[in-house]
């Protein structure tokens, strides 16, 4: 009888410890600093990067990891004379696949070291990968089935800043869009083309010729009821600034063409986005947007999740290969993509749960 009882109890305390997170909705806890704290070893990690991503390097002096991120014993180098002790060493898929660098083949690589693959590219942009066959053993992408999952941003539970936050309500555009790269064959120019042909829709962007300078991006977003974080590839997990950035923190609620709903709500706040699949007609979109506009109460609900959520934002290399010591303890022993060009490619999902 005691025993049926300590276990919910234990799972009760457990929970509250990880948060108690909404369900469905998994804030982040994996790739956090925390995480690196458990693991006993003493030992460092060192990451050796191959070639800095679009060959653009940033200083690695002191112990980055530990003092930008709070990462213990992570040994962050771009030295290429540290193979011989790199625990990981890391190559960026683009300067890969534009042959600017290649894979040190002709090395003996040490017992134990694992290579590791990167990129933030959806699928499409990421070329012809089937020459990577049995080359890698860990993956570094946004996808959450990746060994070490590196999102282009995540939301986090604000603390003690709660009661400032206030609804950007100050709303004078229906529907905002920022596009560089219009193609009129992409599902999201379809999408636009009859959305705009029921509600007025305000373009901004390098299309039109009326670029937003980084500083009146946000601004300019504020004030429209809704963005359309329309990704130019449909994939898996492939959730990108789009939605952190531009409709998230510019406080417009975001109207998203993307991977599939469930994507989004395992990353996402309840009720923070409106899915394009989720209405039988774009028509259906245009009529329902239109209706929360007019309705203060029922929109704000769309804002409410900002009062105990914050968006984080990942944009340096350092941080994202940081990361890899956090999960380091918890790779598989030996992993080898045995198909490197499958695995990027799948449409579903390997996660365990
Ligand atoms: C681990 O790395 C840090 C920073 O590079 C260094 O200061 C420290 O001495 C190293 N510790 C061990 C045990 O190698
Ligand atoms: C609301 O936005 C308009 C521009 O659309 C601006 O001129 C005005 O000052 C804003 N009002 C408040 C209260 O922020
Ligand atoms: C990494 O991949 C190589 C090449 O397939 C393999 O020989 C090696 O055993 C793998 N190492 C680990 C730690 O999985």
């Amino acid at each position: 009888m005691k025993n049926r009882l300590v276990f919910p109890i234990l799972c009760v305390l457990l929970l509250s410890l990880l948060g108690g997170w909404p369900r469905g909705f998994q804030a982040p806890t994996a790739n956090s600093p925390s995480a690196a704290s458990g693991w006993g070893g003493g030992r460092n990690v060192t990451v050796l990067l191959w070639h800095w991503p679009f060959n653009r390097p940033v200083s690695l002096r002191g112990d980055v990891c530990w003092d930008l991120y709070g990462i213990p014993r992570c040994r962050l180098v771009d030295q290429r004379s540290l193979f011989p002790s790199a625990d990981v060493v890391v190559f960026h898929n683009r300067e890969l696949v534009q042959r600017r660098q290649k894979l040190p083949l002709e090395l003996p690589r040490p017992q134990g070291q694992r290579w590791a693959w990167m990129s933030l590219e959806a699928p499409d942009h990421n070329g012809n990968l089937r020459q990577y066959a049995n080359v890698f053993n860990m993956t570094i992408t946004y996808r959450r089935d990746a060994d070490v999952t590196v999102p282009y941003g995540e939301v986090q539970p604000r603390q003690a800043e709660r009661h400032q936050v206030q609804d950007p309500l100050n709303k004078s555009v229906l529907v905002c869009w920022v596009v560089s790269n219009y193609r009129e064959h992409q599902k999201r120019s379809e999408v636009y083309r009859e959305l705009k042909a029921a509600v007025p829709v305000q373009i901004y962007g390098r299309w039109t010729k009326k670029p937003l300078t980084s500083r009146a991006l946000l601004p300019t977003i504020s004030r429209c009821h809704f963005y359309l974080s329309f990704e130019n590839s449909l994939s898996k997990d492939y959730i990108t600034e789009k939605l952190w950035r531009n409709a998230y923190q510019g406080g417009a609620v975001p109207v998203v063409l993307g991977p599939p709903p469930d994507d989004y709500k395992t990353v996402a706040p309840p009720h923070s986005f409106i899915h394009v699949d989720e209405f039988a007609s774009v028509k259906d979109l245009a009529e329902y947007l239109r209706q929360l506009a007019g309705d203060e109460r029922r929109y704000s609900e769309y804002l409410a999740w900002r009062r105990e959520w914050r968006v984080k934002l990942f944009a340096d290399w350092r941080e994202r290969l940081c990361q890899i010591c956090s999960r380091f303890d918890s790779l598989p022993q030996q992993k080898v993509y045995a198909d490197l060009e499958a695995w990027v490619n799948a449409v579903t999902s390997s996660l365990p749960n």
